[in-house]
C-alpha cells in the first residue's frame, strides 16, 4: 500500500504548503544574508552524512530545512560565482506546476500548452534579436546541447553533402572556426560530431579577450590551405571566463562573405537583447544563423531552460530528419511536435516558466536585472582599480569581472598560489562565494554578479576580506 500513500493528496498538501512557508521564510532570511553563502564540507564528509541520513528516520520538516542548509545559496547577496542566476520566485511556482503536471512538450497531444506557448515565447526572443517573421525555435536543456543542437543543423545546412543521411564525408575534415575564449562545450559538440581535434580552427584574441577579427582571414586562409572545409563560425555573447562579446557584426561579414553559418553563443550575455542600455554590445546579433539565449542564467528562471532561436525556422527541421511512427504521422514540418527539431524525446514543458514571467512582469524585468548586474560590474572594477594591491584582467563588459591581489616582491608562481589560497578560504569560510580562472597563465579570482542584491558596500567588504586573509597567508 505504499503507492497508495505516496499518492495521497492529503499528505501533499499539509508537506506542500509546509515547503512553501520554509521557501519563502528561507528566501527572506537568505536575501537579508542572515547564514552562509554556504555550509562547507569536503566531497566525502557530505557523501557519508548523506548516506546515513538515507536510513534516518525524520520528518519532512527536517528534511527540507537539511536539505536547504547544505546546499549553494543563490539568492545570498554574497553569492557571486559561477553563472547561475538566484530564481525568481514566480518561476519556483511555474516549476513546481511543471513538475506536477508533468507534460512531455516533444507532442502537443502531450502537452497541448507547450508548443503554442513555446512559439509566443520564441516570437518574443526574435522581435528583441531584430530576426523577422521567419524566425522560430525552440527552448532546450541548457547552452550544452543548444550549441550542439545549432551546429548539428550548421553542419547538415552548410557542410557536405546529405551529413545526417550519409555521415562525415570521407577524407575531408570538416571544421568550425570559434575564438579561444569559446565556453568547452563548443570543442566538445565539434568532437561528439565526430570531427575530433581538426574539426576546431581557434581564432586569436585580443587583449580584451574577444575574437581578433583583424585575425578571420588570415586564420581561415590558413584552414582552407590544410584541406579543412569550414561550414561555421561561433561568435561569443559573451564570453565565460571574462564576459567578453565578441564582434558579431565583423563576424557576421565574414560569414556571409565566405558562406558560413553563423552561430551566437549567447548562454550568458544573449540576454543583453532585451537592454536599453546594453544592447548595443550585441550589435550584429541579428546576421547571426542561429542564436542561444539561457534562461537559468541572465533571466533568472528556476528550471535548465535554454532558447535556440534560428533566424530561418525553417532550418530548424533540418537537423534531425526522421522517420518515428509511434510518435507522429508523417515527416511534415508540425511547429507543434517539438521532438522533430529537439535533440530531446521526452522535454519538460518548462516554458511555462518563461511565458509566466513575460506575462506577469514583461520584459522591464530583464532589462533591469541585466542593467543593475552589469552596471554593479563596471563599479566594482573602478573600485579595484583604485586600489593598488589589486589589478583587473579586463574592462567588464557583462556582469563577469576577473581580478587579483599582487604583492611586492612575489614572483608570478607565488602570485597564483596566493590567489588560489585567498579563494579556497573564502569557500571555507562561507562569507562570500567567488571562483577563479586561468588567464594568460595568471590565477585571477572571478566574480559573476548575479544577484540584485549585491550592492558596491558588499563588494567593498570582499575587498576588505581579501586583503585579510592575504595577510594571513603571507608567506
Ligand atoms: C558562453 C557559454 N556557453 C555555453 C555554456 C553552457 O551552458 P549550460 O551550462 O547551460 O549547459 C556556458 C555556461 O557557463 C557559457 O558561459
Amino acid at each position: 500500500m505504499k503507492l497508495q500513500k505516496a499518492f495521497n493528496a492529503t499528505d501533499f498538501r499539509k508537506n506542500g504548503h509546509h515547503l512553501i512557508d520554509t521557501i519563502a521564510d528561507y528566501l527572506e532570511d537568505i536575501t537579508k544574508g542572515k547564514i552562509p553563502v554556504m555550509t562547507w564540507r569536503s566531497p566525502d564528509e557530505a557523501l557519508q552524512d548523506w548516506d546515513q541520513y538515507l536510513t534516518t528516520n525524520s520528518s519532512s520538516e527536517e528534511f527540507y530545512k537539511k536539505i536547504i542548509q547544505y546546499s549553494m545559496h543563490l539568492h545570498h547577496p554574497k553569492y557571486m560565482g559561477h553563472q547561475v542566476a538566484p530564481p525568481l520566485p514566480d518561476t519556483i511556482l511555474s516549476g513546481l506546476l511543471v513538475g506536477a503536471l508533468k507534460n512531455g512538450s516533444g507532442l502537443y497531444e502531450m502537452s497541448p500548452l507547450s508548443a503554442p506557448m513555446e512559439k509566443i515565447v520564441m516570437n518574443f526572443f526574435s522581435k528583441h534579436i531584430g530576426y523577422g517573421y521567419e524566425a522560430s525555435g525552440f527552448l532546450t536543456s541548457g547552452g550544452t546541447l543548444a550549441n550542439l543542437t545549432a551546429l548539428l543543423t550548421a553542419r547538415q545546412v552548410k557542410g557536405y553533402g546529405n551529413i545526417w543521411n550519409e555521415g562525415n564525408p570521407e577524407g575531408k575534415q570538416l571544421a568550425i572556426m570559434v575564438s579561444e575564449e569559446a565556453h568547452y562545450c563548443v570543442d566538445r559538440a565539434v568532437r561528439i560530431m565526430g570531427l575530433g581535434d581538426a574539426g576546431i580552427i581557434k581564432i586569436p584574441t585580443n587583449n580584451e579577450f574577444q575574437a581578433d577579427v583583424s585575425q578571420l582571414e588570415k586564420t581561415y586562409n590558413n584552414a582552407i590551405t590544410d584541406g579543412k572545409i569550414i561550414f561555421a563560425i561561433v561568435g561569443n555573447a559573451c564570453s565565460t571566463s571574462v564576459g567578453a562579446y565578441d564582434n558579431l557584426e565583423a563576424i557576421g561579414k565574414f560569414a556571409q562573405k565566405h558562406n558560413l553559418w553563423f552561430h551566437a553563443d549567447g548562454a550568458h550575455g544573449g540576454a543583453a537583447i532585451f537592454s536599453k542600455k546594453y544592447k548595443p554590445l550585441i550589435k550584429g546579433i541579428e546576421l547571426a544563423d542561429s542564436i542561444i539565449i539561457d534562461g537559468h542564467k541572465m533571466m533568472m528562471t528556476a528550471g535548465l531552460i535554454t532558447a535556440l532561436i534560428y533566424k530561418n525556422g525553417e532550418n530548424s527541421y533540418r537537423t534531425f530528419h526522421q522517420k518515428a511512427h509511434y510518435l507522429w504521422e508523417n515527416s511534415e514540418e508540425e511547429w507543434f511536435n517539438l521532438t522533430k527539431r529537439t535533440f530531446e524525446c521526452t522535454k519538460f514543458n518548462s516554458v511555462l516558466e518563461v511565458y509566466s514571467l513575460i506575462k506577469n512582469f514583461g520584459v522591464d524585468i530583464f532589462d533591469e536585472y541585466i542593467t543593475c548586474t552589469y552596471d554593479l560590474a563596471r563599479e566594482f572594477a573602478k573600485l579595484l582599480e583604485a586600489n593598488s594591491n589589486f589589478e583587473i584582467a579586463h574592462q567588464p563588459e557583462s556582469n563577469i569581472l576577473c581580478f587579483r591581489i599582487l604583492k611586492n616582491g612575489k614572483t608570478p608562481s607565488e602570485i597564483n598560489e596566493l590567489n588560489a589560497k585567498i579563494r579556497k578560504q573564502l569557500l571555507h569560510d562561507g562569507k562570500f562565494y567567488i571562483v577563479q580562472t586561468m588567464l594568460n597563465d595568471s590565477i585571477y579570482l572571478r566574480v559573476t554578479l548575479m544577484n540584485y542584491l549585491t550592492k558596491i558596500e558588499l563588494l567593498e567588504e570582499l575587498i576588505e576580506e581579501i586583503m585579510t586573509i592575504s595577510k594571513e597567508f603571507d608567506f
